[in-house]
């Protein structure tokens, strides 16, 4: 759907693309012709997936490897990056840490490492970047990945769901501050896609994925293309005019279980002739 050459020469930068949605998005991104960097805490897994990106586009990866929750290494990062490329043009926002619990179970420190690495981590990364737009006077573009439930809340998840909720503010709250300097922020709410990182931590037991799938109007998880190619559109001068906005993609999930009547989707054509039988009667 886009032209084999749209992000030519960019250089993005994306966190936690070692593995799951960062990866994939890190994929599309290089095929269609960007210069990409890749960071998170595990170098082995940065590396592997950028030869395996960097074989099947031709294209530059970059393993770098760092931990969000320090602004130290971010800004070494940014340092040098400016050293070997002159410029970044995007921050991909998608490391994120998350697991099921009943809240009332966690320690404090479980629940400062979900908020560390989400808001906190996200936040590093979105100042550092900010501040290093502002002073080189150049453009900048912030894609950060949330959930439906930053809107929503949602239990079980509540350190992750405190934070993605701070994520989808920051996007709002510096859209406005921040486009005076030509910066954009924006955010993708997905709803399930299926990766090792995410299955482990939220869905452990194979009962919990096959509620998931009844819930979900359109009957499936997305697929890693779909996301990848509207994280395309929104990180490229074709989505110029968009700042501050969240774009939900989950098969009308979060929406079907929100609406009052949706449950009604369990009566049958049969029962449906007696109840208007009845209530006309
Ligand atoms: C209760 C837990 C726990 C669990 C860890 N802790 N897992 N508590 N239930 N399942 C507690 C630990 O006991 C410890 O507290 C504290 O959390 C820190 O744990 P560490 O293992 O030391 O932390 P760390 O090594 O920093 O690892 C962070 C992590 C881990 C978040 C716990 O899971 C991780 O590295 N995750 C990264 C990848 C990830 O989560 N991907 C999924 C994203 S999916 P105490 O007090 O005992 O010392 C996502 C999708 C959302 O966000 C929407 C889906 C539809
Ligand atoms: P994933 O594969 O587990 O990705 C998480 C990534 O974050 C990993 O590559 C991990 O790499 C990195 N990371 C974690 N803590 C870090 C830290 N302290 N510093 C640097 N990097 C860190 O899970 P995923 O499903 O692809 O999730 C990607 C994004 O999509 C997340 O923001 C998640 O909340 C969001 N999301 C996913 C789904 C879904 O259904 N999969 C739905 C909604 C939103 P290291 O371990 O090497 O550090």
């Amino acid at each position: 759907m886009f032209q084999t050459d749209l992000l030519k020469d960019k250089v993005i930068l994306v966190t936690g693309g070692g593995t799951g949605l960062g990866k994939s998005m890190a994929t599309r991104f290089s095929e269609l012709g960007a210069k990409i960097i890749i960071c998170s805490r595990k170098m082995d897994v940065l590396q592997k997936t950028a030869e395996e990106i960097n074989q099947k586009t031709g294209n530059e990866v970059f393993p770098f490897q760092l931990d969000v929750r320090k602004p130290d290494e971010i800004e070494k990062m940014i340092e040098l990056l400016d050293q070997k490329y002159g410029k970044i043009d995007v921050l991909l926002n998608n490391a994120a840490g998350n697991f099921i619990s009943p809240t009332e179970r966690l320690s404090y420190k479980a629940f400062d490492t979900v908020v560390d690495i989400v808001l906190r981590g996200t936040y590093y990364f979105s100042l550092a970047m900010g501040k290093y737009w502002i002073a080189k006077k150049t453009p900048g573009n912030i894609l950060s990945i949330v959930t439906t439930y930053a809107s929503t809340g949602s239990g079980y998840v509540v350190p992750s769901a405190i934070s993605k909720a701070g994520v989808l503010n920051l996007t709002r709250s510096l859209a406005a501050e921040w486009g005076k300097y030509g910066i954009r922020l924006n955010a993708i709410a997905p709803g399930p896609f299926p990766t090792k990182g995410a299955w482990e931590r939220l869905f452990p037991d194979p009962k919990f994925a096959e509620k998931l799938i009844n819930r979900i109007p359109l009957k499936r998880t997305g697929e890693h293309i779909e996301l990848a190619n509207l994280a395309t559109y929104l990180i490229s001068d074709a989505s110029a005019y968009i700042t501050g906005d969240v774009i939900t993609i989950d098969g009308g999930e979060w929406l079907a279980g929100a609406g009052e009547f949706n449950f009604l989707d369990v009566v049958k054509p049969e029962e449906w002739d007696f109840i208007e039988k009845t209530m006309k009667r």
